[in-house]
């Protein structure tokens, strides 16, 4: 792995960092406090690259590597985690799967508008009765003149109110069980398909979640992303990559965090002295220090893999796991530092512990990266 980073990640990682302190900071208290979806923000992420990072030019991406995109996730998750949720759904989840996977014309039609951030996507496999256990299915689509019904319920999907292009797996033939699954793109607005109310959460506010409904929601042919019965093969691939841009949205919770608590210690006196000078204190940081260089590496990692073409899905579980344990872990410490000034919101960390929780239960609880680690390992 290459530690030195080149001079065109340098300058994303930069700009990232530039946009993510004058236009996001302002607005991200009042967007968590009203749960407001930050439209013109996603407009600017687009218009800087920042939606289709890994997309080819060829479809209007930035044509950037994985890399790039840990180091802009990072930054734009340390001011406000929404917004990073929303920006890693539509990169690695949406448009890194249709570029590598989509035909022709699901690059021209769709691909172009979501690289621009014209258009924002969302990724559907989860459902009321099918989140770890991803390959039971309840979803169907059947066979109809010119092209496929579908039927069903999916949950938590992240930018479901807001998203115009949805990612929906559904069941085309149940004898095959995961390997009769097929990926379809559903456009907003297409007669049969609604999507619920917002979900009321307790972190990542600002970014949206429901459910979607299909009742005989009816999407042609070319719509079909890869092939009939390649969609648990396309979300599993696909959910690889998406979990090194979770990973990179913890990493940025954690640093955020471990700032915070960095800031406090050096400014609240107790027992004649700045905190930061009371070795209790002083462990605490370095742990939380240590944790977030442990995680980053490892997402790193899983990113420098992936731009080698090499096999990075153990890797990407593990950066998931670690870096949002670490995103947790660092969070409650900067509360607990805080004290008092901790737990109400007049203080950002207790908005960084609320928004790091999710990051160990989206795209694969830390129970199913372990999973994915542990079957890794014991391959024979
Ligand atoms: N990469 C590539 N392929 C994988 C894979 C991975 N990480 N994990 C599993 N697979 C493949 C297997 O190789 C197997 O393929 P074949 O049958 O063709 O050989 C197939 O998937 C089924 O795997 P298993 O036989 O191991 O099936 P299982 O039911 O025992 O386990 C699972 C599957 C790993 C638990 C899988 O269901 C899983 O990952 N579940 C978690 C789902 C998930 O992450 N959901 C997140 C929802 S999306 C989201 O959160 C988006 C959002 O809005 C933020």
């Amino acid at each position: 792995m290459n530690f030195q980073f080149t001079e065109d990640q340098l300058m994303i990682q930069q700009t990232a960092r530039e946009f993510a302190t004058s236009e996001i900071a302002p607005t991200a208290v009042e967007r968590d406090k009203n749960a407001e979806f930050p439209y013109k923000l996603v407009k600017k992420l687009g218009e800087l690259g920042f939606m289709g990072m890994m997309v080819s030019p060829e479809y209007d991406g930035a044509g950037l590597d994985t890399v790039s995109y840990v180091l802009a996730m990072i930054e734009i998750s340390k001011v406000d985690a929404s917004l990073g949720v929303i920006m890693s759904v539509n990169n690695s989840l949406v448009c890194y799967g249709l570029d590598k996977w989509g035909s022709e014309h699901i690059k021209n039609k769709f691909l172009r508008r979501l690289a621009k951030g014209e258009k924002l996507g969302s990724f559907a496999l989860s459902e009321p009765e099918a989140g770890s256990d991803a390959t039971k299915q309840h979803t169907q689509a059947h066979k109809v003149d010119g092209g496929w019904a579908i039927n069903g319920i999916k949950n938590w999907i992240t930018n479901g109110v807001s998203a115009d292009y949805h990612l929906v797996m559904a069941q085309t033939d149940k004898e095959k069980a995961h390997h009769g699954i097929t990926a379809f793109l559903v456009e907003k607005g297409t007669h049969g398909f609604t999507h619920g109310a917002k979900e009321d959460k307790l972190g990542i506010r600002s970014s949206d979640t429901c459910s979607l409904s299909f009742e005989n929601c009816i999407v042609p042919d070319e719509n079909i992303v890869w092939e009939v019965g390649k969609g648990f093969n396309f979300a599993m691939n696909t959910l690889n990559g998406g979990r090194i841009g979770i990973a990179s949205q913890a990493v940025g919770i954690a640093e955020a965090a471990l700032e915070a608590a960095i800031k406090y210690s050096k400014i609240r006196k107790a027992f004649g002295t700045e905190i930061a000078n009371h070795q209790g204190i002083q462990f605490k940081l370095a742990d939380m220090a240590t944790n977030v260089e442990a995680a980053k590496l490892l997402t790193l990692q899983a990113a420098f893999l992936k731009d080698a073409g090499k096999k990075y899905s153990k890797e990407a579980a593990m950066a998931k796991l670690y870096a949002s344990k670490t995103a947790v872990d660092c969070a409650l410490e900067a509360i607990q530092i805080h004290g008092g000034y901790g737990y109400v919101r007049e203080y950002l960390v207790e908005r960084y512990l609320r928004d790091a929780k999710i990051t160990e239960i989206y795209e694969g609880t830390s129970e199913i990266q372990r999973i994915v680690v542990a079957r890794e390992l014991l391959k024979d």
